[in-house]
């Protein structure tokens, strides 16, 4: 929807009474102050200035409910207007009007961000939908990717070429949201977290000014956009590692356990673990879960392989001797390997549109105890609550060989001794008398996997977390850490324009 240019440009002399002065106004980005913008007046302003292709509606399009739709439904951003830039140049315009207008800005790309501090968002959102353009490199070991690609997309537009990187394990979410706070995935064993991957990154300021942040420009902010990027700029796009893929098919298998089996099962997987040293080749994880048809909950685990079955096989053995009531397994491509595991973009995992109350915790090694307690308290809590009964507790354990390859100074990304990623997803259908029993119930399951490691001050990696840790939690421990982030974070968005990603705050 774009609308001819309009001379009535104005210049906010006094707070709140505009005065018009069309000549003060050349680029046509002009001062205002307003209360309400309504999406015509902002469509009829910024329409021109923006390059053809590029949309602006408000609730009344008939495209506002695909563009608006969000992962989490529980507190989300208020979105007020919809923009969606078409080229990059289009960014660093949208930025500067908003900027002039007073108008909170948002960049939103898979719209799998569930964090509840989205929340205190009120205002334009900038959907990164349309720049989804991935160019290989001339020299095949890098890759040019614009700012609103994902999983899937990328998975299979590298395999088709005869490469693999670093990418988070649902085909769903895009791969800044994971990226820009670390990145975990089914590759890090390999090549690390996605942000391990990134060469340079091309960056619209909170000012509406684009820069180029990589180890040779704004080295500084490079750091903090590798683990706490999300406080920093909007990505446009970014140049990133790729790998030759080796290998034309991996093997997955897929196991299903009663209850019984449980302290069985996590010794073997902490075995196999092996506290931070797990073959890189091997990527699992598990859910308890309410399988139709079964009493208990059961405990069910995906294991997948970078390589053949018969290799996989001596890892594997220990699991199938423990005697599971579910077996499917399969050799595929790798873009074939997230739908076998459960995690591909069409898989409940990944379906938008319900509450999800979430709590995370980040472990080195399982306490069989913990893992006790927590399957009991899911049982009690579904049994008790039919209408939970879609709720997950989710175990990731990747190898984290690449992961801990990389000098953990280099990046603000802080969980370098975090192996296993934990966490509770307590989904259901809006029912507000709901919340609070699915908050007590996460935040019961994080406490009782934190004190089962008494030693380790607790973690919530910055994309898992509900938004209601302490700061610590997602930037790390080490008061170095927070300190460096706060001086960037006033340094380059004084007035907290990317505040809405669990924010650096100070
Ligand atoms: C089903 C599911 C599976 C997941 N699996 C993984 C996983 O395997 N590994 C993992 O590490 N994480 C995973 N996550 C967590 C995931 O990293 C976050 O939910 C992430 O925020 C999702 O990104 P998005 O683009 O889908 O969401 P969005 O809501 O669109 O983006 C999240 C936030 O990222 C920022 N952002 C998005 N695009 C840009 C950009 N171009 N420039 C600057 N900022 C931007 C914005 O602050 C935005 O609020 C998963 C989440 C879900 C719901
Ligand atoms: C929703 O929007 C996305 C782009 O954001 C588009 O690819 C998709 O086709 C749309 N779906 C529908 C049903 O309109
Ligand atoms: C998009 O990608 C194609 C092919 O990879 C490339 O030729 C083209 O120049 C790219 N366009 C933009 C705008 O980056
Ligand atoms: C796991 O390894 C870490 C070092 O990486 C060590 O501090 C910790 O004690 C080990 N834990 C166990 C249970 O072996
Ligand atoms: C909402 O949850 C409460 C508590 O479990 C339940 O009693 C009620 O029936 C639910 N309402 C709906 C509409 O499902
Ligand atoms: C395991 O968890 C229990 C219960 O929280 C705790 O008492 C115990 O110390 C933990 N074990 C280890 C080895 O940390």
């Amino acid at each position: 929807m774009r609308f001819p240019s309009i001379a009535a440009c104005a210049l906010a002399l006094a707070r709140s009474i505009p005065v018009a002065l069309a000549a003060s106004c050349p680029d046509g980005l002009c001062l205002k102050t307003r209360a309400a913008l309504s999406s015509f007046q902002v469509a009829s302003e910024l329409g021109p200035l923006l390059s053809k292709g590029a949309l602006i509606f408000g609730p009344e399009d008939p495209r506002w409910a695909n563009a608006t739709e969000r992962y989490q439904t529980y507190l989300p951003p208020n979105i007020r207007i919809v923009v969606e830039p078409a080229v990059e140049a289009d960014v660093p315009i949208i930025v500067k009007y908003a900027n002039r207008h007073s108008l909170p800005f948002l960049a939103v790309n898979r719209a799998h961000g569930y964090t509840i501090t989205l929340n205190k968002f009120d205002g334009l959102q900038i959907n990164m939908a349309q720049l989804r353009n991935i160019t290989i490199s001339n020299d095949r070991e890098s890759a040019l990717m614009q700012g609103g690609v994902y999983g899937a997309q990328v998975i299979q537009a590298l395999w088709d070429q005869g490469y693999v990187t670093s990418t988070g394990s649902c085909g769903c979410v895009g791969i800044l949201g994971p990226g820009l706070g670390g990145g975990h995935g089914r590759y890090q064993g390999m090549y690390g977290l996605v942000s391990d991957a990134f060469i340079k990154l091309n960056v619209v300021l909170a000012d509406g000014s684009a820069v180029t942040v990589s180890d040779k420009s704004h080295q500084d902010l490079f750091w903090a956009m590798r683990g706490a990027g999300h406080n920093f700029g909007i990505v446009t796009s970014f140049e990133t590692k790729i790998w030759p893929k080796n290998l034309d098919t991996w093997y997955y298998r897929n196991l299903i356990f009663t209850q019984d089996k449980l302290e069985a099962l996590f010794t073997e997987l902490n075995k196999l673990g092996g506290n931070g040293t797990q073959p890189k080749e091997l990527g699992h994880y598990g859910m308890y879960l309410k399988a139709a048809g079964i009493a208990d909950p059961v405990i069910w685990w995906s294991f997948s392989y970078t390589g053949s079955q018969e290799d996989a096989e001596p890892y594997l053995q220990p699991f199938n001797d423990l005697g599971y009531i579910s077996y499917d397994d399969g050799n595929v491509p790798y873009p074939d390997i997230a739908p076998a595991m459960q995690t591909g973009i069409d898989d409940p995992l990944c379906e938008p549109g319900l509450e999800r109350i979430s709590a995370t915790a980040g472990l080195q090694v399982f306490n069989l105890t913990t893992q006790r307690q927590i399957y009991e308290l899911y049982e009690k809590n579904i049994n008790q609550y039919p209408e939970l009964v879609n709720s997950w507790v989710v175990m990731e354990q990747y190898s984290v060989e690449g992961v801990r390859a990389v000098d953990p100074a280099s990046q603000a990304y802080p969980m370098r001794d975090d192996y296993l990623l934990m966490a509770i997803d307590v989904d259901y259908t809006t029912n507000h008398s709901l919340d609070a029993i699915a908050f007590e119930w996460v935040h019961e399951t994080r406490d009782l996997w934190n004190a089962g490691q008494p030693e380790r001050k607790p973690t919530a990696y910055v994309n898992y977390a509900m938004g209601d840790e302490p700061i610590e939690q997602w930037y790390g421990w080490e008061p170095w850490r927070l300190a460096k982030l706060r001086a960037l974070k006033r340094q380059y968005d004084p007035h907290g324009r990317f505040n809405y990603y669990n924010p650096i705050t100070y």
